[in-house]
């Protein structure tokens, strides 16, 4: 691959530390890095260990002088039928405001504030005034119901809790006070609350808690401000919970200065956008994608972010995207595959993009699950720009695999997020943990030090990391992708090698849901696989197995209910089906690869070491009787 990217490996390749010494020039210091990395320091080195610094400082206090009238951020909200603008000053006031009121709190450096709030302009304040005084936030994601929320209240120990009163959903108000109090009923810590009221839905504040609105509103009209607390590089700025192989979420430590440097040098390199642009990554702030590209990069470089509170279709139809990328001058857009593909069912001759004026889009970004051919092919006819996968994890928090738009298109190969980005010695090995030959499937691993912005362990727990990710192969980070790369050094991301599963671009856990099934009295084993769906990627389904003589009427839509209540409806969990036993080898292990393969109805080899094979007839049968797709 000759040009540009190849340069830029070339350079990083030959001095690490001078590559990303250069790249933390883009960021605005309170003591500049002298040493890029320390390889003594942490689990397996840190980024900038003496560099002192404040996000909040570097996403909006540094572009008053020249940017305070530009628009910072633009909330979109089909939901609400409103556009809010708020230009940089606007922000910086309210980031203050919620700063001041947190401060009057108690609420200090090193402590953690969960912020359970929807796509309201507000959330992306309260995260950032977090940031400016060295508060960690750590956002959970409103689709996830009071048990997931108690289990993120447990581990992370908060000071503080921000919640709003409501999120939105076509369907109707989700209410949170009910969630988050039930929530603190499960939890082992009862920290203070405070609950910003929305006008759709005004929440009953328990007592003890408080209106956050008075406060703030207090606050912002006296003009109130904070300084930013000077922050070492290697604190923390967030914890972002993702789904492991176990029930406990794993707490995902986002470093403050590593994470500036590598997301400004993605905006510039992989993304293409300049300062004064408008970016918009159609996620959630609750997911690794709103945190890096709804709120923190595009803020960074002086960029305009797009907050849109709606869906891609349905609020009101599928052009709504091109509508919001026509009334806001969009330069780049990033979204999952599953809404392009959402998208794409109700608009199959992609005609709605040409009656929007989208002119100024210059490409489309997909990430968050495999984006399948024909998704990319009906999204580059329908806009006619280059439309790049790009392959990353909450763990990373930015690109690990991109085609560098900012630097050059490199061709691109449909089923491939192309090449790997300076910092990521990317690798495939065996289980034994041999590099395999090109086009050999095996697992993706990357060779240590993680580069900037990558976690540098999980909240409180070094041994979990370890155990996690760096004791499968030693000398690397277990990605827990399987994938391949081809004779030009085009990498494949095929699929998952642990109980994760990707609903709608949503990671969760099936051991999870199986964890919700089985504390029901009469389920006695469970499996959860991710079965093959056209729009969302994979939609869990369930297996269960019966205690002896116990009745299964009305069972299955009673467990349905279950793991929507506790895990939330963003599991799309609508299908559970009984069996008798469940497939498994001699050693006991629940052979859930094949079963998938019977539910997507793929052809599959008999596991040589199954206990009964007649387990696997049995999988078939009662899919049969269900009615589930074969
Ligand atoms: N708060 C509360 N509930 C939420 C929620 C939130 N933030 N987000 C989703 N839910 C609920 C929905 O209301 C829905 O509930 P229902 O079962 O009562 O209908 C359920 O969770 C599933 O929601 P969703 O995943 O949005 O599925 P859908 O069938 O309503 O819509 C798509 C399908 C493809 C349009 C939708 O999944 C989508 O927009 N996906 C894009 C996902 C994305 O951007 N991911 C970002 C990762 S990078
Ligand atoms: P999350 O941490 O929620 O961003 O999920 C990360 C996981 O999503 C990865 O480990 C992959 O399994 C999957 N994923 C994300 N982006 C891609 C992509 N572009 N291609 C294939 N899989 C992807």
């Amino acid at each position: 691959m000759p040009g540009e990217y190849a340069a830029v490996m070339e350079e990083w390749r030959r001095d690490p530390a001078a590559f990303w010494l250069k790249a933390a020039d883009a960021i605005d210091w309170i003591r500049p890095p002298r040493q890029a990395f320390d390889g003594n320091a942490g689990v397996y080195g840190r980024w900038f260990p003496d560099a002192v610094c404040n996000t909040a400082a570097n996403a909006v206090d540094r572009h008053l002088a020249a940017r305070g009238d530009q628009a910072a951020l633009i909330h979109d909200s089909p939901l609400t039928g409103s556009v809010t603008r708020w230009t940089y000053r606007d922000l910086y006031d309210r980031v203050n405001a919620f700063a001041a009121v947190f401060k009057d709190m108690g609420v200090g450096k090193g402590d953690r504030v969960i912020v359970y709030m929807p796509m309201i302009p507000e959330t992306v304040a309260v995260m950032l005034a977090c940031a400016r005084i060295g508060a960690i936030h750590s956002v959970v994601f409103g689709g996830f119901a009071a048990r997931e929320l108690a289990a993120r209240l447990d581990d992370a120990a908060p000071a503080l809790v921000v919640a709003a009163s409501c999120g939105i959903e076509p369907a109707g108000i989700v209410a949170y006070e009910p969630l988050m109090s039930r929530a603190r009923e499960l939890a082992k810590v009862s920290p203070p609350v405070v609950y910003l009221q929305r006008d759709a839905h005004r929440a009953d504040i328990p007592e003890g808690d408080h209106e956050l609105g008075p406060l703030y509103e207090a606050a912002l009209a006296a003009r109130r401000t904070v300084p930013c607390e000077p922050m070492l590089a290697t604190d923390p700025v967030y914890i972002l919970y993702t789904s492991g192989t176990t029930g406990h979420p794993k707490g995902v430590v986002r470093d403050t200065g590593g994470h500036m440097v590598a997301l400004a040098w993605s905006m510039a390199n992989i993304y293409g956008v300049a300062p004064g642009e408008a970016f918009w990554a159609a996620s959630d702030v609750g997911w690794v994608v709103g945190h890096s590209y709804i709120v923190y990069a595009p803020l960074l470089i002086g960029a305009t972010t797009i907050v849109y509170e709606g869906k891609p279709i349905g609020t009101p139809d599928a052009g709504a995207f091109w509508r919001v990328c026509a009334d806001h001058k969009v330069a780049a857009l990033f979204t999952a595959p599953t809404a392009i593909r959402a998208i794409a069912k109700e608009d199959p001759g992609g005609e709605l993009p040409a009656r929007y004026d989208i002119g100024g889009l210059r490409a489309l970004f997909l990430a968050g699950e495999r984006a399948d051919p024909s998704t990319l092919v009906w999204a580059e006819r329908a806009l006619k720009v280059p439309v790049i996968d790009h392959w990353w994890q909450t763990e990373t928090g930015w690109a690990i695999v991109a085609n560098p738009m900012g630097l050059e298109l490199l061709p691109v190969k449909h089923g491939s997020p192309t090449a790997p980005m300076p910092g990521y010695e990317v690798a495939i090995l065996s289980d034994e943990g041999e590099p395999v030959p090109p086009n050999t499937l095996g697992n993706v691993a990357i060779r240590l030090p993680l580069p900037p912005s990558c976690l540098p362990t999980l909240w409180g727990d070094d041994a979990r990391f370890r155990a996690a990710y760096l004791d499968a192969f030693p000398g690397y980070y277990s990605t827990s992708d399987a994938g391949m790369i081809d004779e030009d050094g085009y990498v494949f991301i095929m699929a998952r090698t642990d109980d994760v599963i990707n609903v709608a671009g949503h990671r969760l856990s099936t051991g999870v849901m199986e964890d919700v099934l089985t504390s029901h009295e009469k389920v006695v084993e469970s499996a959860v696989i991710g079965a093959s769906d056209p729009i969302k990627g994979q939609v869990p389904v369930g297996f269960v197995v019966l205690r002896s003589g116990v009745s299964a009427e009305g069972l299955e839509a009673e467990l349905v209910a279950k793991v929507r209540q506790e895990v939330g409806p963003v599991a799309a969990f609508k299908h559970v089906v009984t069996v008798p036993r469940l497939p498994k080898t001699r050693s006991g292990k629940t052979l859930r690869a094949t079963i998938k393969k019977i539910a997507d109805g793929e052809s599959y080899t008999m596991p040589a070491t199954i206990e009964d094979p007649g387990a696997l007839d049995d999988i078939q049968a009662a899919l049969a009787a269900h009615g589930h797709a074969l």
